[in-house]
């Protein structure tokens, strides 16, 4: 009884001082000027409205989005409604979302969808891995998708107590993946007391059926990770850290550190393209809207581009910026064949055609 009593009042207390802690951390980079820096020739995608937090372009054109997060202090504009996973055929005109649908027995109530990944196999069989957070625990569920009748056969839902608190994953096989924590814990309370000591305990687990192990550590809140097209690299994004890292891939899967970039937001996902390598990165350019939010003060949306990233100076620029007005609170920036498309957290899918000759993100592949 006294252990939870203890338990309750340290729980309370972080609660308190966490906000605190936090609202400063995020303040650090709250206090930029927003100068908006739109790009022309973008539109709202219609259908989306309640949050694209995650955006998987396949060679063919299929995107898989990820709509509906629910998060503990993250709005949300339609908190009863489940989340969904979208698919979207970017080879149109005009492309629409249309939700896919998930095979009988999965119990569709309890997605709650977060960061997706997709591993495309030898024979070209799709498996879409997706973060979700059932009652707000943290699970990776593993669909097969069936392009015949655009929908998802589930596989297997994997937990592990390395797995305590996943925001976004790399798929690396049918069934293995890189997860990133965002907390070292799975319990609110003890996430909070986390977020309040400051401790860069957040970190980045392999998982297989036969082995899982942490390969990187010492983050404070890793909301991003992703692979380079040849496979040898990966990129981790500390977004309370404001920094993106680098990590050599070994083949035993370890990870070590080559090189750390500070940059000026609280960053969000990471995306590579495929053919540029570049890395897109959806980010906050002021963390304390996103979680303090207020409807006439919204929080604003930022792309960043980095080119070169393993050169001695990689080129940083700031594709898009908006003070909330059009977008709020970017989560990912996706590039496909000369398109530009920036989720959100809980709002909406902004769509933008890139200036082949400002070279902006166009792949290389005519
Ligand atoms: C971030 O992007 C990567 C690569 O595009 C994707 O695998 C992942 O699920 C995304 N995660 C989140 C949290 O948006
Ligand atoms: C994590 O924080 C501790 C204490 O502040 C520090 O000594 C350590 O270097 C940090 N780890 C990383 C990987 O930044
Ligand atoms: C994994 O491979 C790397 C590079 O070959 C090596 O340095 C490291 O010790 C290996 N780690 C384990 C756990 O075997």
């Amino acid at each position: 009884m006294r252990t939870l009593l203890v338990l309750a009042m340290v729980g309370l207390l972080a609660a308190l001082i966490g906000e605190r802690y936090m609202a400063l951390r995020l303040r650090a980079c709250a206090s930029r000027e927003l100068k908006p820096k739109r790009l022309p020739n973008c539109h709202l995608i219609k259908g989306i409205e309640n949050g694209a937090e995650d955006v998987e372009i396949l060679p063919n054109g299929l995107a898989f989005i990820s709509t509906g997060l629910r998060y503990p202090g993250l709005k949300s504009f339609a908190p009863d409604k489940r989340g969904e996973l979208l698919l979207m055929d970017l080879n149109e005109e005009n492309p629409r979302p249309i939700e896919l649908r998930i095979s009988r027995g999965f119990d569709l109530a309890s997605l709650n969808p977060h960061g997706i990944s997709v591993y495309i196999d030898k024979d070209d069989t799709v498996y879409l891995f997706v973060v979700s957070h059932p009652q707000y625990k943290s699970v990776v569920e593993i669909f097969k998708f069936v392009e015949d009748d655009n929908s998802l056969v589930h596989l297997k839902t994997i937990t592990h107590e390395l797995l305590p608190s996943v925001n976004d994953i790399v798929a690396l096989s049918p069934d293995s993946f890189y997860a990133a924590n965002d907390h070292y814990f799975s319990q609110q309370i003890l996430k909070l007391l986390q977020a309040f000591l400051g401790l860069n305990w957040s970190n980045v687990v392999y998982y297989s059926p036969n082995e899982v192990k942490e390969v990187a550590g010492g983050f404070y809140f890793t909301a991003g990770i992703g692979i380079s097209p040849d496979g040898k690299h990966v990129y981790v994004s500390d977004s309370l850290g404001n920094s993106v890292h680098v990590f050599e891939k070994h083949a035993n899967f370890s990870l070590s550190p080559l090189k750390t970039l500070q940059l000026d937001s609280v960053i969000d996902n990471i995306s590579v393209d495929p053919y540029t390598e570049d890395i897109w990165i959806g980010g906050h350019p002021n963390g304390m809207k996103l979680v303090f939010y207020d409807p006439n003060n919204p929080p604003g949306s930022e792309v960043i581009r980095i080119q070169n990233i393993l050169s001695e100076k990689p080129t940083v620029t700031q594709v898009y910026i908006d003070d909330g007005s059009v977008l709020q609170g970017s989560s990912c920036a996706t590039v496909y064949d000369g398109n530009l498309f920036i989720g959100t957290v809980f709002h909406r899918l902004l769509h933008c055609k890139l200036d082949p000759s400002s070279g902006k993100g166009q792949s290389n592949q005519n």
